[in-house]
Parts: structure tokens; sequence; C-alpha cells
């Protein structure tokens, strides 16, 4: 098999992240059919991707006729025998819950084709978890997209235990073909590639915050503007070979004894959340959202996230086509 015979994608789970995968395939021109447990579900899924195509449009990367084409491919059903069983490549977003997905990975391979990819979204578990009654666990594969999956370009490929490297390469073109940027992640390891490295910035920034060395503002501004700009265009390796691996040597080896270690979440966030701060959600976390704390604001921060995210996607990823 290669990635050309794949034709028909099935998306499992249509909630924060179904709906934006979904779209990403529709996008790239392949028929999808959505599944989820309620119309009522489905049909919120059906307008956010609406949504999220006309901010597409509006940020330049599609045209109008496009829109449509797009949503011509979209077939919405709360029937898994129909969602699986003409699909080739088939990816699962649905709760983070291995006995749910367990269930799920065994009834779709009691009803999809003998070569369909099985693909998972999973940010935790393991495809040999997942895939515990699964009798060809070859096409098992994770596909971790990153919220919103429709816009930011990175797919991790992680390949499981027994995942063929045909499997695993066929996912990746695939993901190239609808223009996202995936990597591929040789084995399975807890948090994958990218959450390692998020968390392991978290763990320092919690520790900085907490020692008093900067305000919140401080922090995400010193961030934003300076290893975040440049990251936004160069990965971490290709920093450290432009700035001359001898000084980064000696930058670490100075460095590191006086950087966090701890494996506990530090108690900075442990006191927030026991009083209930959870960030925009309450009103509260590193920043007071109790003035303006609304639905309504909650929405305009999410659009403006979503227009900036479109125009770096539109310079750093797209920018051949338009
Ligand atoms: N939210 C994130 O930022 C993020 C990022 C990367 C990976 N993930 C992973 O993606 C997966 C989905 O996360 P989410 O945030 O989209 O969850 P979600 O709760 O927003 O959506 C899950 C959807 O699955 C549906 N569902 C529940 N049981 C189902 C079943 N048996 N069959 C089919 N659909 C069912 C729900 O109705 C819901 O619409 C999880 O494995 C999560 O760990 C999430």
């Amino acid at each position: 098999m290669n990635f050309e015979e794949i034709r028909n994608i099935a998306v499992l789970g249509s909630g924060i992240m179904g709906h934006g995968i979904a779209q990403s395939f529709m996008m790239g021109g392949y028929p999808v059919m959505l599944y989820d447990i309620r119309e009522s579900i489905l049909e919120t899924a059906e307008a956010h991707i609406k949504n999220n195509l006309e901010l597409f449009r509006r940020a330049g990367l599609i045209a109008r006729p496009e829109i449509e084409s797009a949503l011509e491919r979209l077939t919405l059903t709360v029937d898994l025998k129909r969602a699986v069983e003409t699909a080739d490549f088939i990816v699962e977003a649905i709760p983070e819950d291995v006995s749910l997905k367990q269930d799920l990975f065994q009834h779709i391979e009691k009803r999809c084709s003998q070569n369909a990819i099985i693909a998972s979204n999973t940010s935790s578990l393991t495809l040999k978890e997942i895939g515990a009654r699964v009798k060809n666990k070859n096409r098992l594969v994770i596909t971790h997209w990153f919220n919103p999956a429709q816009l930011v370009p990175t797919v991790e490929v992680v390949k499981g235990e027994q995942t063929s490297n045909e499997i695993l390469d066929i996912t990746y073109q695939l993901l190239l073909k609808i223009r996202k940027a995936p990597v591929r992640i040789n084995r399975e390891i807890p948090g994958f590639l990218v959450n390692r490295i998020q968390i392991a910035m978290a763990r320092e920034v919690l520790d900085l915050y907490e020692k008093g060395i900067a305000s919140a503002e401080d922090i995400d501004e010193a961030v934003r503007g300076s290893i975040g700009f440049r990251l936004a265009s160069i990965g971490p390796l290709l920093t450290m070979d432009l700035g001359g691996l001898d000084i980064w040597f000696k930058v670490l080896e100075n460095l590191l004894p006086d950087i966090h270690c701890s494996t506990k979440p530090p108690e900075v966030l442990q006191k927030l959340v026991a009083q209930g701060h959870k960030g925009i959600k309450s009103g509260k976390g590193f920043y007071d959202y109790s003035l303006d704390f609304s639905k309504g604001a909650l929405d305009d921060a999410i659009k403006k996230r979503d227009r900036e995210f479109l125009n770096r996607l539109r310079h750093l990823y797209w920018k051949t086509e338009t």
C-alpha cells in the first residue's frame, strides 16, 4: 500500500481536536466521515468547521469556492460502521480514557477494511494499551496533533512497538499532502517530543514565578519576545549551531546546577488549583479575568489568537502558494 491509495478518511470524535483534524483533511481534498455519539455534537462541530473555514478565507489562505468544496467533502454520522467501512485512514480523537479507546479500536477493526490504517490522537497513552484487543497491531499509529488542530502545523507521528515502517511512512506522507508539518517520533515515550520540552520549560517558568524573580507579565513578555520570537522560525538545535556550540556548552555547564529539577508540580500551581483558580475558565489564574469575564470575552480572546495563528501560518508555512 502507498499513500496515493488513501482516498477516504474517518475522524472519530468531533470535539476540540476532532473537528480541527476533520477540517484539515477536508481542506487537503479528502472526503471525511466525521463520527460522534450524538447528532447535536456533530452539528456543533460542523458549525465550528464552517466558522474556521471562513477565518482561513479572511486570512487569504483559501478562496470562497474552496470552502464550498471542502464542506461538500464532509459527512456527519452517528453510525460507526458507516464511518469506518469505506475509510482507508481512520483517526480517533475521543476522550483520553483507555477503556473507551480500547473498545473503540476493537469495534473499528471489526468494521473497517483490512488495509485501513488506524491512528490515535492520544496525548498520554500507548498503542500497546489502546490496541490491546486489536489483532493486526502493525497498522496502528499515533498521530498527535496540537490544538487548534486546523492551525498548528506540527503533527507528531509516533511509531508504536509494532507499527510497521510502511504505515509510519504512509501516515507521514499523508500529513504532508494536507499541508501539515509532520515529524517522526521513532519510539513511544511518555509525552512524545513536544510535550516533554514544553513541560521542562513550564517547570522552570513556574519556579521563577514562585521565587518572585519576575511578574507573570514580565515572564510572559520575556519568553514571547526572545526564545518565542526565535522559535517560530528556527528550532532549538539550529539556534545552538548559530550561537556556537562551545558557548552553549559553557552556559549549560554554568547554569544546569541551578535549573529546577523537581519531579512534583510546583507548589504555586497546587495552591492556585486548590483555591479553584483554573485560569480563564474560572476567572482567575496567573492573571485576573474577573473584570471582563464573560463567554463573549473568552470567544474574543480565542478569535484574536486564531487570527494571529493564521497570519503566522501564512507567513511561515503556506508562503509558497499565496
Ligand atoms: N485538547 C487538546 O488540546 C488535545 C491536544 C492533543 C491531543 N488531545 C487528545 O485528543 C483526544 C480528544 O481530545 P479532545 O480535547 O478533542 O476531547 P473532547 O472531549 O473535546 O472531544 C471528544 C469527543 O469524543 C466524543 N466521544 C466520546 N465518547 C466517544 C465514543 N465512544 N466514540 C466516539 N466519540 C466519542 C465526545 O462526544 C466528544 O465530542 C484525547 O485523546 C486527547 O488526549 C487533546
